[in-house]
């Protein structure tokens, strides 16, 4: 095909679009939201503080944040359809799918589902990030036959999902592990699925549809599904004694390892640090320090033979599986964290619009007759 110069597989190093949110230096391991490093939000700074961050353009003060988190809080309970499409579902359904219907549906029912306006937008972004933690805890409550917990006014973003989660308030330690590793998701800059809530926007289609899409691009195991899958090959290697032989065996099967790799980082992954020593400290605290060791040694063993950093996925699953969180909520809770992140893109993406149209390369067979049905 003579139209489309160049064929580049993955969109590999290409740049989509210009934003403000993101800073991602792969080549120096580092990672900063608005120009904050994000170790230091991390450890220093709230959900709700990174999320005025990304959408506002800047950390709140006391009074904003105040203000800003009681709108937040004000937004967390779910229209009561969705509660009713959650018990028409299987009950094996998987979360993922149960949180692509809860972005469709909440679309449906917003109060601003006809207004694309930038305003409109920012309220949707708000009502977005509380009502999929709530649809997130509702759904996993209804499908073990449990009634759901409403959300509690007086819990952080954080303590509340694990509050609404177990029925239980969360220790502080808990929930300040927890609140970091939502940071540490909330953003990063063009992956897959955040392109693809870019990619539905640019059409002029509505925030709501953009994250159903973004919540089954994020789903995948090369992605998002990832951190599910660390903590199932973790159950399979079973004891730290089997890491070795485990990582022997996996490699000469080339087979692909979860929570290894990444497209852009090439020394390290700087959020995989952080969530090391949140996953450490939560590990020892609840009794379940078997899987850390277990997490480190395959990380040793593996960048010791493959030269693979661990990516964001990796200590996130043994951090997520102390706190309590079931191995198949680690995805949509990554989705609770990213959906900051995307909603920013989105409000980026109206703001400064072009239609997201790549080429393809034609590789079919050359131009050729027609031939009627009765003569093929
Ligand atoms: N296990 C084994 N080999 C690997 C892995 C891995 N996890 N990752 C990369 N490689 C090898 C790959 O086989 C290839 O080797 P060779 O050149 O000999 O064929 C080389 O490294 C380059 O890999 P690639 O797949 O071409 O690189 P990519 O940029 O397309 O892949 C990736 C990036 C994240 C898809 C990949 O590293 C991977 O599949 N990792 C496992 C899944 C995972 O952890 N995903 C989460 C990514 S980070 C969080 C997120 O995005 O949500």
């Amino acid at each position: 095909m003579s139209e489309a110069p160049e064929l580049i597989r993955g969109l590999e190093g290409v740049v989509a679009a210009e934003t403000a949110l993101c800073d991602l230096d792969g080549a120096g391991g580092r990672l900063a939201y608005r120009g904050y490093d994000i170790a230091d939000l991390a450890r220093r700074a709230t959900f709700e503080e990174v999320a005025h961050l990304l959408w506002r353009g800047d950390l709140p003060t006391k009074a904003q944040l105040d203000a800003f988190s009681a709108e937040l809080v004000a937004a967390r309970p779910i229209p009561d359809g969705l509660h009713a499409a959650f018990r028409l579902l299987p009950k094996a359904a998987d979360p993922m799918r149960a949180l692509q219907l809860s972005a469709a549906m909440l679309g449906a029912l917003d109060p601003d589902a006809a207004d694309n306006s930038p305003e409109a937008n920012v309220r949707k972004a708000m009502r977005l990030t509380s009502q999929l933690a709530t649809a997130i805890c509702t759904h996993h409550r209804i499908r073990l036959g449990k009634e759901p917990v409403p959300p509690a006014k007086d819990l952080g973003h954080a303590a509340n999902f694990l509050f609404m989660l177990t029925g239980e308030r969360p220790p502080a330690v808990n929930a300040r592990a927890f609140d970091a590793s939502l940071i540490l998701y909330a953003e990063h800059e063009m992956n897959a699925s955040t392109f693809t809530t870019r990619v539905i926007s640019s059409t002029l289609s509505d925030m709501h549809s953009a994250i159903a899409g973004g919540i089954g691009a994020i789903k995948g195991p090369l992605h998002g599904g990832a951190g599910e899958a660390v903590m199932l090959t973790l159950k399979e290697i079973g004891r730290v004694e089997n890491v070795d032989a485990f990582v022997e065996k996996a490699l000469g099967a080339k087979r692909r390892l979860m929570g290894f790799g990444h497209r852009v980082y090439r020394a390290g992954d700087p959020r995989a640090a952080v969530l090391r020593g949140l996953a450490e400290e939560a590990c020892r605290l609840s009794g379940e320090g078997m899987w850390f060791e277990m997490a480190v040694r395959l990380h040793e063993r593996v960048n010791r033979a493959k030269g693979l950093i661990p990516n964001v996925d990796f200590y996130s699953a043994p951090l997520f599986y102390a706190l309590g969180i079931p191995v198949d909520l680690f995805t949509p809770v990554i989705v609770a964290g990213r959906i900051a992140g995307w909603t920013a893109h989105l409000l980026e993406q109206y703001q400064d619009n072009r239609l997201i149209r790549p080429r393809g390369k034609y590789t079919g067979p050359p131009r050729r007759q027609f031939v009627p049905l009765e003569r093929r």
